[in-house]
Parts: C-alpha cells; sequence; structure tokens
C-alpha cells in the first residue's frame, strides 16, 4: 500500500482536495495522510467537516492578520516534522497558495516527490494574483507529476519546458466536489433546510427575490481595488434597490475592515459570514450574477449558468472567458458598475451569458489522478 500526503490549507483547497481524498480512501491500494495546515481556520474547518474528513495531522498555525513570510516560516518548520514522522511515498498538494508551496518545497527537501494538482494555470504577470502567480511557479519547478486541469493548462507547461511525460490532464477537482455536492443535496433533501438557513440571514429566501452574489479576497486588491469594488457596490445598491447584493465576506480583516465601513449602513447589501461550501452552491444557483475576484468562483459558476464578472485585470482560467460565460471587469468602480447595470437590465446581454458551460471538467479529475498516481507509483 502507497501513502500520499495530501496537503490542505485554505477553504479552496479543501475543496478541491475532498474528493482526492475520497478517491484515495476508496482505493485499497492506498493510504493517504490528510495534513490540516490549518493556515485557514473557521473556513478550513467549514469544508472538513462537510465532506467528514478527519485530518491525521493538524498543524493549525493560522495567525489573525498573518504576514506571507511569517505564515511560510511556521509552515515549512511544521510541515518539515509531519514529514519526519509519517514519510509518504509522494505529496500532493493543490494550487498556489502557500500551504502549496511549502508543502511542496518541504517534501522535495526531503527527497518525497510531489504531485501538483491544478498544476499550470498562468497569468503570465508575476505580480498578478500576488503572490499566487509566484507560488504556483514555483510549485512547477519542484513537481514530478502535474495535473493540469485544462489542454491550456498542460500547453503552458510545455511551454516552460516541463516534459511532457510528467503533465496529465485531469479537468479540475472543483468540479467532482460541486457535483458530488449538488447530488447530496438532492439524494439527502438539502434544498429547503439550506433555503431555510440562509432566508434566517438575509431575510429573505435565495428563490423569492433577486440579487447579485459578490466574494472578493485578493491581495492585490487590498486598498484601492478594494475601494473601488465597495464603491461600485454602494451606487450599484443606490441605483437597483429592488435588488440585493449579498456578499459573504471573506475573515481576512484587511477584506472585513473596508467592506463593513463602506458597506454597513447600506439596506440592500447583506454582509454575511462566510457560508459553508453546500450552502454557498444554493447562493450560487439562485443568483442573477456572481461578482467575484476568486479562482474557484470562476471555475463553478459556468457549470451552473451564472454570468461571472471577474473584478481583475487578468485571469489564470481563460476558458470561461472563451466559453463567453465570464468576463473580466478590472477592480475598476465605473467598468463593474456598468457591466453589472448591462447585464441586469439587458435580457439579450444576460441570456448569452448565462449558459452552462463545462469548460473546467466532467466530474472525474480524482479518479484519473488516482490512477496515475497508482502508475508512477507502482
Ligand atoms: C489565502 C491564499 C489565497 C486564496 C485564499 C482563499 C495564500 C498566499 N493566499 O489567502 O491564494 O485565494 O486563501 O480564501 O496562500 N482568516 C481567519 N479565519 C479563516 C481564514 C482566514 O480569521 O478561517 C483571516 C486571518 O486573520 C488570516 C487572514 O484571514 O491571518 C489571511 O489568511 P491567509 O491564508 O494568510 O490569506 P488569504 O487572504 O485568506
Ligand atoms: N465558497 C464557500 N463559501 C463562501 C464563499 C466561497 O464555500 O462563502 C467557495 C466557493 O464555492 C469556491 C471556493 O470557496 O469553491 C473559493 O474560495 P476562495 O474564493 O476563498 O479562494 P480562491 O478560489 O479565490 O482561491
Amino acid at each position: 500500500m502507497r501513502s500520499v500526503a495530501v496537503f490542505i490549507g485554505t477553504r479552496p483547497e479543501a475543496i478541491k482536495m475532498a474528493p482526492v481524498v475520497e478517491a484515495l480512501r476508496a482505493d485499497d491500494r492506498f493510504r493517504p495522510i490528510v495534513v490540516a495546515t490549518g493556515q485557514h481556520r473557521e473556513m478550513l474547518h467549514q469544508v472538513l467537516d462537510l465532506f467528514e474528513i478527519e485530518p491525521d495531522h493538524d498543524l493549525a498555525v493560522m495567525q489573525p492578520g498573518q504576514t506571507l513570510a511569517s505564515l511560510t516560516g511556521r509552515l515549512v518548520t511544521a510541515i518539515d516534522e509531519v514529514l519526519e514522522q509519517d514519510p509518504p511515498d509522494l505529496s500532493l498538494v493543490q494550487g498556489d497558495t502557500t500551504t502549496a508551496f511549502v508543502g511542496g518545497l518541504a517534501s522535495f527537501y526531503r527527497g518525497i516527490r510531489v504531485g501538483h494538482v491544478e498544476a499550470g494555470l498562468r497569468t503570465d504577470d508575476l505580480m498578478t494574483p500576488f503572490p499566487e502567480e509566484g507560488n504556483r511557479r514555483l510549485v512547477g519547478r519542484i513537481t514530478s507529476v502535474h495535473f493540469a486541469p485544462t489542454t491550456g493548462a498542460r500547453q503552458n507547461l510545455l511551454r516552460e519546458g516541463v516534459d511532457p511525460e510528467t503533465v496529465v490532464v485531469t479537468g479540475n477537482t472543483v468540479i467532482d466536489a460541486l457535483f458530488r455536492q449538488l447530488e447530496l443535496q438532492r439524494s439527502r433533501n438539502r434544498t429547503s433546510a439550506l433555503l431555510e438557513a440562509l432566508t434566517a440571514d438575509l431575510g429573505f429566501s435565495p428563490e423569492a427575490k433577486p440579487y447579485v452574489l459578490v466574494t472578493g479576497h485578493r491581495r492585490e486588491n487590498f486598498g484601492a481595488g478594494f475601494e473601488e469594488i465597495c464603491g461600485a457596490l454602494s451606487e450599484l445598491s443606490r441605483r437597483f434597490e429592488d435588488h440585493t447584493f449579498v456578499y459573504p465576506v471573506h475573515l481576512n480583516p484587511r477584506v472585513q475592515g473596508p467592506v463593513h465601513e463602506t458597506l454597513g449602513d447600506r439596506p440592500n447589501v447583506k454582509l454575511i459570514a462566510p457560508r459553508s461550501y453546500e450552502e454557498f452552491l444554493v447562493l450560487m444557483q439562485h443568483c442573477r450574477v456572481v461578482l467575484t475576484d476568486s479562482g474557484g468562483v470562476q471555475e463553478e459558476a459556468p457549470s451552473l449558468g451564472k454570468p461571472v464578472l471577474v473584478m481583475r485585470e487578468n485571469t489564470e482560467r481563460p476558458e470561461g472567458v472563451e466559453a463567453g460565460t465570464v468576463r473580466l471587469v478590472g477592480a475598476d468602480r465605473d467598468r463593474i458598475v456598468a457591466a453589472v447595470e448591462e447585464l441586469l437590465v439587458d435580457e439579450d446581454a444576460y441570456a448569452e451569458m448565462a449558459r452552462a458551460e463545462n469548460p473546467y471538467g466532467d466530474g472525474k479529475a480524482s479518479q484519473r489522478i488516482v490512477e496515475e498516481l497508482a502508475r508512477i507509483l507502482g
């Protein structure tokens, strides 16, 4: 039996690694070792609880307002101790977070092979998103097997001289997580309980009133970018009093501060706590438009047929833009207002973007990852 360490630090890593952990657990060729670094706390445990993942190691490193360097320092020591106690045959890291970078680096230092899930995403601008573009390039240099979600991601790696034999196109595991949760919602009849829980917090049922769903947390938007985003939401909430702007606010104090300060008194802006993944999916299913700077949300919303406006100048996920369901609007007040307004008033423009597309996968990415691991680990 081969042991595979699965590193999980933040909310999106937990969502995207949960199906991989499930697939490894279901396969008696493998023993998964789940290492929760605790880069996130509440937002991580929300997901681990939902997917019923009990970590084998819980490093609980998060500190409020942590800097990138202090987090990296704490993580490299804590992860090295785990690798010494419980050395795996291979380490799997996901995406572009500090956990992914340090999980990869500490494994590399111990001569443990690294598998990179969601490999090959690039904006080709080192500073956006920051520091994620740097993290994923760094992980890519010390990776033995690259699990690229799309053929475009594979091409990016080949362009950088990565050996094609080490790249496998799998689809994105976020679609596995999404399909799995939608299926559970149906089979467990969870929908009405989830709608009730959301109604209690929002003051209206997501089925009953039109709303725009907002998320925003990127570091490069801190400061001026968030002023623009909040300014746009404030203006939109005045122009569209018949709509609500539902914003589950990321727990980072650099996000909480400006968002509550600027939008806290707008009656039709609902600033709510981060939702569990199953509640967030219900919010996505019923909203009119998604306004976000998130990576994962850009991948999920097209599968649900929701138009996505991305508050960034570029994206490492061009497939949604090419499919016509995602548009880049920058962290720019006027462009955000104009783009949301167009979708809310122009039915043709709306219909043009609101098409269900699955450019990021078919729900079987985790299975492909596990089969490749079986092949290379023998
Ligand atoms: C991190 C990732 C980012 C990812 C995002 C997902 C890095 C460098 N950044 O950014 O790529 O898109 O997670 O959400 O890895 N906090 C809490 N409770 C939580 C989570 C966060 O209080 O459950 C607060 C803490 O004050 C913490 C701060 O948020 O110090 C920042 O967390 P951190 O993981 O350093 O950065 P994110 O901005 O969340
Ligand atoms: N998400 C969630 N609850 C929320 C907001 C988002 O479960 O209140 C999910 C969302 O569906 C997506 C993931 O969190 O799968 C995205 O995480 P985040 O935006 O924090 O990080 P990113 O994807 O930008 O790295």
